[in-house]
């Protein structure tokens, strides 16, 4: 059993990996194709043969493999249904002569080199029984991770070359998810991810406490304070409220939402580009774009929209001539061509750049898309949010028991958290600047120091049972 603590940040967008010998945080590099590797795309790519690829390699195969391939959609069964014909009397069902069973099929992108696993964290939470569609065959979510997560366990070996680790992982204070405990759900999959990834022993710590953890080791002898870390991710929001005195801390409070770095990429899709691609055409042109929205919104999904059904559509509106023309080609470039996913890369590279420049341009020249965008205009989509973020941090501090004064210091994590905007925002809530704390290692580094704290504590147990 290794006497270091070893912490796994696995986020929506991101993953890192830390070790904390008692002396030292060391980052694991687990990104073999980015210059310093400690900061991995949460990605997966499977080619045909099931061969998988992670990281940033994994993104940049996909859209190789993809950008302006063209789609041949075939269909293939997936299974049938048999409709039994009759009728109800009072209490009984009495069957006719005449039972029909139909073939159900499903369309498919039959030459579909690799598919892409994005922001897998986010559908951990879903009830029932999520699988995905590799080649033909049936995946579940533990499955999928099972890939990743050994990739990575494997990385962490090279390096503590031990066998039998004990995995401090970072969770969101609230998982999304469609079931009504999307929590429990949730920490079961990691549970058997884990074991399937073999990893015997695991223990989660909440992200947001974790950034604390890794803040108070790195500046100590601070006194007594009541800290709120704020950790805007890609896929959650986590809140939490902690009272430190001296050395030692205690957490007031917790909340979160499931709304983050990948919500405010679909509004800007939504907003900016929906009404470049023919979105408020239906009064004039008899074009239903609403039939088209969840497959673009949805890359892994756009595919669908190869189907004659949609196409003889967008050929229709082809023929109008003007503006609707131009939208009709680039809507078509963008289904034919696959291009979706390198467009919703676009958008988050443009909304990344906003919180540094005033304005920046979202170009994909595969679509014909070439749209500026100024800061005044992304504030303007993420406006609606900073209500909801209000409402996150009212019940923290409804939660803790104190009132926005009574916070002596806002620590910000995660990409999001770097939008000027957010920072604006809780700098009128509390009335005092926030600081940014290692917004992609830190929740790593405070579960390596967690992990080594708790080995520790059960070192001094054993020592003085003996
Ligand atoms: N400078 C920036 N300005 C705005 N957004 C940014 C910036 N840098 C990164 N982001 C966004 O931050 C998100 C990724 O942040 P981070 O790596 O902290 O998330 P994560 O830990 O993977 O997700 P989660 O914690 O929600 O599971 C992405 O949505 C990315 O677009
Ligand atoms: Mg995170």
């Amino acid at each position: 059993m290794s006497r270091i603590g070893i912490g796994l940040d696995f986020g929506t967008s991101n993953t890192t990996a830390a070790i904390y010998d008692g002396t030292d945080i060391h980052y694991i590099k687990i990104d073999p194709f980015t210059e310093t590797g400690t900061i991995m795309p949460t990605a997966l790519y499977l080619d045909r043969e099931f061969s998988p690829t992670v990281g940033s390699e994994a993104l940049s195969r996909c859209l190789k493999d993809n950008t302006g391939r063209k789609i041949v959609m075939t269909d293939k069964e997936v299974g049938c249904v048999t409709v039994h014909m009759g009728e109800m009397d009072r209490d009984h069902f009495i069957e006719r002569d005449r039972t029909f069973t139909t073939v159900v099929t499903g369309k498919i992108d039959s030459l579909l080199p690799g598919r892409l696993f994005r922001s897998m964290k986010s559908y951990l939470g879903d009830k029932g029984n999520p699988q995905f569609d590799v080649f033909g065959k049936k995946f579940r979510i533990e499955a999928i991770l099972t890939v990743l997560l050994r990739y990575i366990h494997n990385q962490i070996r090279v390096v503590t070359g031990d066998l039998d680790i004990h995995l401090f992982i970072g969770r969101p204070v609230l998982y999304s998810g469609t079931g009504s405990d999307p929590n429990r759900v949730a920490l079961e999959r990691m549970r058997t991810t884990c074991t399937n990834g073999g990893i015997s022993k695991v223990s989660f710590v909440m992200e947001p406490e974790a950034a604390a953890v890794s803040y108070l080791h790195s500046h100590t002898n601070h006194g007594s304070e009541n800290i709120l870390v704020f950790d805007f991710g890609g896929g959650t929001l986590d809140l939490c409220i902690l009272k430190r005195q001296k050395e030692k801390y205690s957490v007031l409070s917790v909340s979160g939402i499931a709304r983050a770095g990948d919500y405010i990429d679909k509004m800007i899709y939504r907003k900016k580009i929906f009404p470049l691609l023919g979105e408020g055409l239906h009064r004039d042109h008899d074009f239903h774009f609403s039939e088209f929205e969840d497959n673009l919104l949805n890359w892994q999904s756009t595919y669908l929209l190869n189907q004659a059904e949609y196409i003889e559509k967008i050929n229709h509106l082809m023929k109008a001539g003007g503006e609707p023309e131009i939208m009709a080609v680039r809507l078509k470039k963008l289904i034919r061509g696959n291009a979706s996913f390198l467009l919703m890369e676009s958008i988050e590279q443009a909304k990344i750049e906003l919180s540094s420049h005033d304005s920046t341009v979202i170009d994909v020249e595969e679509i014909d898309l070439h749209l500026e965008i100024s800061r005044e205009e992304l504030e303007e989509i993420i406006e609606p949010l900073l209500g909801e973020i209000s409402g996150v941090i009212s019940l923290a501090l409804a939660r803790a028991e104190l009132d926005s004064s009574q916070v002596d210091r806002i620590l910000c994590t995660g990409g999001s958290s770097r939008i000027p905007m957010v920072k604006q925002h809780l700098a009128h809530i509390f009335g005092k600047e926030s600081e940014q704390w290692d917004s992609f290692r830190g929740i790593a580094a405070g579960l390596a120091v967690a992990g080594f704290n708790h080995f520790q504590e059960s070192k001094g147990q054993t020592d003085s049972e003996s």
